[in-house]
């Protein structure tokens, strides 16, 4: 192989920049070329392509978002925006394919290796919902981000004796919740996979006041329902009742634009890297991801199949350890 490719598609993960800096010197190494693909997809399909050397990707490690840029790519969905990306493969001499992304973007690097072309994915995102990877490029960071956050609203709460309502991403995944929740000594844990009613969540947050807490601090997904509008306004509808007051506070974006911590380096450098290897070596149609702590690959095809389960232990223990 001597001519391969990188992009990195939908939404951004803190360490993007280090697995594209690990894809090109790894390349480099192997003796090939090494492109970049501006906007992922969008800019695969208008054949936006320019070489990187390993000077290009000098001083990026340390930088969140990525120097590629990403887009979510609706064009990319249709065989027709397929057709084009490959045919700018093909006019570009292009081999193979690095595709450094969360699930829509390997959902696209499947219908890729499903066409034929020789593909190879990078799991990132910070939602940590992505089959085949026990962690993702990004999930580090965004949950150090999360625990900043709460850290902070735990000081101001006391001083008020508040409850605060702290909204995390995640899609429809509520891993960032929980793993925030427990790491960051939340009172309750409101995600996706589990529906809650409100009255249930105002017992817990008044229980928490009757055991002597000075706060409590609820961590609520973005996807959980109800989420964290759903559940403030039905503590303002009660607020007499109840006998507390709550505060919230979307954490939103903020999440997605941190400096990547050692970990997610290290994780993209990994991963970055072994997405070359198994290109070089002629094995693709895969997602590299960590598996046991190791390095592993699992057919995209099974990727874009299999729903990562939520480990219900991590739930038990968010519950004892709010005592
Ligand atoms: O998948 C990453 C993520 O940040 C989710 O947590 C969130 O729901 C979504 O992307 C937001 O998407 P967009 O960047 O398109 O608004």
């Amino acid at each position: 192989m001597k001519r391969i490719a990188v992009l990195t598609s939908g939404g951004d993960a803190p360490g993007m920049n280090a697995a594209i800096r690990a894809v090109v010197r790894t390349g480099l190494e192997q003796g090939c070329e090494v492109f970049g693909v501006e906007h992922g997809y969008a800019g695969l399909i208008a054949g936006k392509f320019m070489e990187l050397g390993a000077r290009d990707v000098g001083g990026i490690m340390q930088r969140g978002g990525t120097i590629l840029g990403s887009a979510r790519c609706p064009e990319f969905r249709t065989e027709d925006g397929r057709t084009k990306a490959i045919r700018e493969l093909n006019q570009k001499r292009i081999e193979g394919l690095v595709v450094i992304g969360g699930n829509g973007s390997q959902t696209g690097a499947n219908s890729l290796a499903a066409a034929g072309y020789p593909v190879v994915g990078v799991a990132s995102t910070i939602d940590n919902d992505l089959y085949g990877s026990e962690i993702t490029i990004g999930v580090d960071t965004a949950l150090n981000i999360a625990l900043e956050t709460i850290d902070r609203l735990k000081v101001t709460a006391s001083s008020h004796q508040r409850a605060m309502l702290v909204e995390v991403m995640g899609r429809d995944c509520g891993y960032l919740a929980l793993m925030a929740g427990i790491t960051g000594g939340a009172e309750a844990v409101l995600i996706p996979e589990y529906e809650t009613q409100p009255e249930e969540v105002a017992r817990e947050i008044w229980r928490a006041y009757q055991r002597g807490k000075p706060h409590a601090i609820v961590v609520v997904a973005e996807g959980a329902k109800p989420n964290a509008q759903g559940l403030a306004q039905y503590v303002q509808e009660h607020g007499a009742r109840l006998g507390f007051e709550l505060r919230v506070t979307i954490l939103g974006y903020v999440q997605r634009g941190g400096t990547p911590t050692y970990f997610d380096r290290y994780l993209a450098s990994r991963l970055g890297a072994a997405a070359v290897e198994q290109l070089a070596a002629g094995k693709h149609g895969v997602l590299v991801g960590i598996q046991k702590s190791e390095v592993a690959t699992t057919p995209l095809a099974e990727v874009v199949a299999g729903k990562k389960p939520l480990d219900p232990r991590m739930l038990e223990l968010a519950r004892v350890l709010a005592k």
